[in-house]
């Protein structure tokens, strides 16, 4: 049992959850996840890290409660049993500092997606590289993670209702700044799947390459159960062990959208 050591509420229903993981946190790379089960018998919950610090071993996830085994999670006190880091890393971490010098880079976080932005960016400040940051929401009060965006990137606000900075959707503000004379040679999407799917649309509009991160329905995480099957290019993949990052041109997004409202 792995014991839950804050957990801070951070908008209706969305959680941060922090707990000791030494060997999690010391091999944790952005853009991985873990897979948490909050007992013996309920179902094996997929969470992008949103934090993990290798000189206290803590790290934290996100949690938005809205079905009946993330509402379980984040009434825990203990997890039953925690797996990862899973998944491939972000492909910047594989870049060279010559590479990683030359990114401009807009993160496009909606939602949720703030939280596995985070890591990201912050690998990138780390670096001494400086990116952007369209840190989005439907209102004000569902804007995550902006304090410590904000230590790590530039960031643009967008509501949806315009309650707080740009009034609109994500990809009109990125298309804003675009117009504005912004260069960017790299978009990161992650949030909601449709959101993921539109943002595609327009980075092949601007003619930026864009790299989502697909957060399909996973049951174990390995590779075997074929739930977080998707459509890439033509060919089969599985999110959890082929991904979850990939090009954002060769999603099949009406596949992928399906496949999450058939669950
Ligand atoms: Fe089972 Fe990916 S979660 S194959």
């Amino acid at each position: 049992m792995i014991k839950v050591l804050e957990k801070k509420k951070l908008s209706e229903n969305i959680y941060e959850m922090s707990f000791d993981a030494p060997m999690i946190a010391k091999n944790a790379l952005p853009g991985q996840f873990l897979v948490i089960m909050p007992s013996e018998k309920s179902e094996r919950v997929p969470l992008t890290i949103a934090k993990s610090d290798s000189n206290t071993g803590r790290v934290s996830v996100v949690v938005m409660a809205v079905g009946e085994a993330t509402r379980e999670l984040v009434n825990s006190d203990f997890f039953y049993h925690i797996a990862g880091p899973l998944g491939n890393p972000s492909e910047l971490v594989d870049m060279s500092e010559e590479e990683l010098k030359k990114e401009k880079i807009v993160f496009l976080a909606a939602g949720v997606g703030a939280a596995p932005v985070y890591p990201q960016a912050k690998f990138m400040k780390e670096h001494g590289v400086k990116t952007d940051t369209i840190l989005a929401a439907r209102n004000e009060s569902l804007l995550l993670y902006e304090d410590e965006l904000n230590g790590v990137s530039e960031v643009q606000i967008a509501t949806d209702d315009g309650s707080r900075g740009f009034h609109g959707l994500i990809t009109d503000c990125l298309e804003q700044l675009v117009k504005d004379g912004r260069k960017f040679t790299r978009i990161i999407a992650i949030g909601p799947m449709i959101m993921m799917k539109f943002a595609s649309f327009k980075a092949k509009e601007l003619g930026i390459p864009i790299i989502v991160s697909l957060n399909p329905i996973m049951l174990d995480g390995t590779g075997m159960c074929g739930c977080c099957r998707c459509l890439i290019d033509g060919k089969t993949k599985f999110a959890c062990v082929d991904g979850p990052e990939f090009r954002g041109e060769e999603v099949d997004w009406d596949d992928a959208l399906t496949r999450l409202k058939r669950w």
